[in-house]
Order: C-alpha cells, then sequence, then structure tokens
C-alpha cells in the first residue's frame, strides 16, 4: 500500500473510543509562499512522554506535505538530533542551539543541518546546552534570547517545532516566549490529569507576564494501549474536563517508534506505511486544520 494512501481510519482518534465515527482530514492545499513561520513548542514537563518523538514525526509529517519545516532541539540531552542521525555531543559549540541562543551575532543559518528528509532542518544540541541555564536567568532580557535567536528563520520556514526538556526552567521558558503556541504529549497514566493542571498553570504564568499570545493548541495522547483499560479511562477523564484542547488524533503505543531512535530517521521514512506514520500524518492535518500551521 502506499503510504499517503493509508486508510485514515486505520489511525486511532478519540471519536472512536467514543464509538463515534472519526471524520476525514482532508490533505491541506500545498503552500506558494513560504515563511513567517509558525512557532510550537512541543512541552510537558513530565519526562518521556512522548515530546521528542512528536518533534521529530509531526515535523516529518509537516515537511511531505511541502511545509518548510524547522525543529529545535532545546534539551542539553540531543536527543531530537539523535533521532534525526546526529550525534550533537561531538559538535562544537559554535555548531549548536547554544551558540545560536547565547550570542546576538551569531549567523543562526550556518548552524542548521539537514535532515534526510527534504524540507526538514533541526539545530541540534548537546550538553552545552545546560549551562544556559543560569546565564538565561540572570541577564536582562534572558527569557526572550530563543525568541531573538529564531527571528530571521521565521521568514524562511512555515513551521518552526520546539522540542522541550522536561523541566520548567529557563530553557522552556524560552521556548514559551518564542512560541506561537503548545502541543502538550501526555501519556495517559494515573497522574497524567493532575501533572496537566499544574502545567496549565505554568502556561498561564508564562501568558499573563511574559507572551500574552500563547495558546494550548492541542493535547495529543501518546502511547496510548487501547488493551489497558487505564490508558482509557485517563483519556476519558480528560476529554471530559477539557474537550476542546484534546487532538482527535490519538498516538498508540508501538515498538516502532523505539527502533526509529536506533535507525536515526522518522517513523514516515523508516515505516512509511505503518500506523504510527499514519497517526503523525494525521495529526500534521488536524494541527493545519485547527490553524497551529500553515
Ligand atoms: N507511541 C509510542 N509507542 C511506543 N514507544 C514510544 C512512543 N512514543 C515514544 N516512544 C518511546 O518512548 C521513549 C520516550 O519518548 P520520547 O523520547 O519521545 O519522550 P520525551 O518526552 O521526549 O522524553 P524526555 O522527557 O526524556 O525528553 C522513547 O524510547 C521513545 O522511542
Ligand atoms: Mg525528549
Amino acid at each position: 500500500m502506499n503510504a499517503k494512501s493509508t486508510k485514515q481510519e486505520d489511525v486511532a482518534t478519540t471519536a472512536t473510543l467514543l464509538g463515534k465515527k472519526a471524520g476525514n482530514i482532508p490533505t491541506p492545499p500545498a503552500i506558494t509562499e513560504h515563511g513567517n513561520a509558525k512557532v510550537v513548542a512541543i512541552f510537558n514537563q513530565k519526562g518521556g512522554v512522548g515530546k521528542t518523538t512528536t518533534t521529530i514525526n509531526l515535523g516529518a509529517s509537516l515537511a511531505e506535505m511541502g511545509r518548510r519545516v524547522l525543529l529545535v532541539d532545546f534539551d542539553p540531552q540531543g536527543g531530537l538530533s539523535l533521532g534525526l542521525g546526529v550525534n550533537a555531543h561531538s559538535l562544537p559549540l559554535e555548531q549548536t542551539v547554544y551558540y545560536a541562543l547565547m550570542t546576538p551575532t551569531a549567523n543562526v543559518d550556518s548552524i542548521v543541518l539537514k535532515s534526510a528528509v527534504p524540507g526538514l532542518d533541526f539545530l541540534p544540541a548537546n550538553r552545552d546546552l545546560g549551562t544556559a541555564e543560569t546565564t538565561l536567568g540572570a541577564e536582562i532580557g534572558g527569557q526572550q534570547y530563543l525568541k531573538r535567536a529564531l527571528g530571521s528563520l521565521r521568514d524562511y520556514y512555515d513551521v518552526i517545532l520546539i522540542d522541550c526538556q522536561p523541566t520548567m526552567g529557563q530553557l522552556t521558558i524560552n521556548a514559551l516566549v518564542a512560541a506561537d503556541e503548545v502541543i502538550v504529549p501526555l501519556q495517559c497514566e494515573y497522574f497524567a490529569l493532575h501533572g496537566f493542571i499544574e502545567l496549565k498553570g505554568n502556561l498561564d504564568k508564562v501568558k499573563n507576564f511574559l507572551n500574552p499570545n500563547l495558546k494550548l493548541i492541542g493535547i495529543l495522547a501518546t502511547m496510548y494501549d487501547k488493551k489497558t483499560s487505564h490508558n482509557r479511562q485517563v483519556l476519558e477523564r480528560i476529554l471530559e474536563q477539557f474537550p476542546q484542547d484534546v487532538f482527535e488524533t490519538i498516538i498508540a503505543k508501538t515498538i516502532r517508534f523505539p527502533e526509529t531512535t536506533v535507525v536515526g530517521e522518522p517513523i514516515t521514512t523508516y515505516a512509511t506505511s505503518s500506523g504510527g506514520a499514519a497517526s503523525y500524518r494525521r495529526l500534521a492535518r488536524e494541527l493545519i486544520a485547527r490553524g497551529g500551521a500553515r
């Protein structure tokens, strides 16, 4: 079967969970004029919920649709870079996002790397980025540095996705100040709802004090196992409390995702006709339909 013809009904959705029929989301028209990028932070202060996986695969899906996509690895662990086949820990500091962040005169274009997927570029990070936390907190305007660094790139790209680290520190604040929108990947475990309410409080603070335009564009259920009853119960509770905020697309749990990290490429190229690839393609269409990307 052709990758792009993977049936939409094969993808898990909140609609099917509630016994309804999921709507088809049409493929959006091609972009004729590029630039004026939307910036989307992928954030959850909980670790291991699928932030990096979502950044890479949503980015790759948007690139497949002809969007110019930039991914920002904004975690000193460098997981996003690794997931695209680059061990950024061996890169010199000047070739990482740290330099773009801290150096107003940096030529940020020259730090951007191309992935193997056409249209999908990224800014790599390594552990040097962790040392920025203290400086960012101490400097006047330190919360705006990422926004400044991305300024010129916004003219070229259609969408910029920032992969945040799982803490609410200065780096994450920088990401939320630079962003127009936030996607919150959420694993439907017992304390997920509690964690989300805390997260929402933090987003509100950023919105009130630093970035009034920041918008929660959607919660994304990840690593969803339909055979696990508590996954389903937690998702139902979240849907009850935040019906407008949850993406209809659900990302099911599959071994295919850990495999992609080993090979260093998105699932859309590694297992192009898989359900996982179809899910992220659907998420990309849903994000555009919600106005979260062009
Ligand atoms: N849908 C999925 N099904 C199965 N495994 C998944 C899925 N999504 C992600 N994983 C795996 O779960 C692990 C954590 O995912 P990921 O690194 O994307 O989370 P993260 O939120 O970025 O973590 P961190 O907070 O450490 O940055 C990885 O090994 C990844 O391959
Ligand atoms: Mg990560």
